[in-house]
């Protein structure tokens, strides 16, 4: 649970209440899921697909959040929180800053399976939660919360928003000379995951200067993305971030 020191999200918790899920709701789960894994089997990154097992997601039904962070938190201390919604920025970074992740518990209906506008539980668990084994990763997601909670200045969260979207979002890696994708958005969406595959996406070195002045596009398929090396250069380039704000050079 939240706790006073996170007063900005309380209004937003909710419970999971798994049984209410219906066998329809699970089986739209095991549809999305089996659309995308044959794919991310091969071009997933390892550290992703590494974290779908130790997080315990099954590919035949919903997962129940308080399994998964039981499997996770002892890990790397994050937890997936359920949440009603999509939560403002402030209450968004004060969870990450305590390794919450806000994770919706509505899942699309079979009319929308390729897209749906706000995030649901498989985007936010499927899509995200395996790299939150990852400690690096982990470590990375709860500094960017902490950052981005002590700012106020709308420019600086809009570059800090853009590293969010060319990584956690929209990550790629090199692994082994191959391109591997690990951002959530890539991973839940098969469309943009092949965009990207197929070359259809221009792939630039990741740099933190490139990524802060590369506006996001939210309304049609990435012409470029970054590929990072390792986690550690996304670990590094927060810090560096982070002196910047300080500094007021970011
Ligand atoms: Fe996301």
């Amino acid at each position: 649970m939240l706790h006073a020191t996170e007063p900005l999200a309380a209004a937003y918790l909710i419970h999971q209440d798994y049984q209410a899920y219906t066998p329809e709701q699970h089986a739209i789960w095991a549809e999305l899921v089996a659309h995308v894994l044959p794919e991310l089997e091969e071009h997933a990154a390892r550290e992703y697909l590494d974290g779908f097992d130790v997080i315990g997601l099954q590919t035949h039904q919903l997962p129940d959040l308080a399994s998964i962070t039981a499997r996770l938190e002892p890990r790397t201390g994050w937890q997936s929180t359920p949440v009603s919604g999509f939560l403002p920025a402030a209450a968004f970074f004060e969870m990450l800053a305590s390794r919450h992740f806000p994770t919706t518990t509505w899942i699309r209906s079979r009319d929308s399976l390729e897209y749906t506008p706000e995030p649901d539980i498989f985007h936010d668990v499927f899509g995200h939660v395996p790299m939150h084994a990852h400690p690096i990763f982990a470590d990375f997601l709860q500094h960017y919360g902490r950052v981005c909670a002590s700012i106020s200045d709308a420019l600086l969260l809009e570059k800090l928003g853009r590293l969010f979207w060319y990584t956690v979002e929209f990550g790629t890696i090199r692994q082994n000379g191959t391109l591997k994708v690990y951002g959530s958005g890539l991973i839940s969406s098969h469309r943009e995951c092949l965009h990207v595959l197929n070359g259809q996406c221009a792939i630039h070195n990741f740099s933190l200067d490139e990524v802060i002045r590369t506006p996001v596009k939210v309304d049609e398929l990435h012409k470029l993305l970054f590929a990072v090396d390792s986690f550690d250069q996304i670990y590094e380039a927060m810090h560096i971030a982070e002196k910047r704000v300080l500094s007021c050079t970011l």
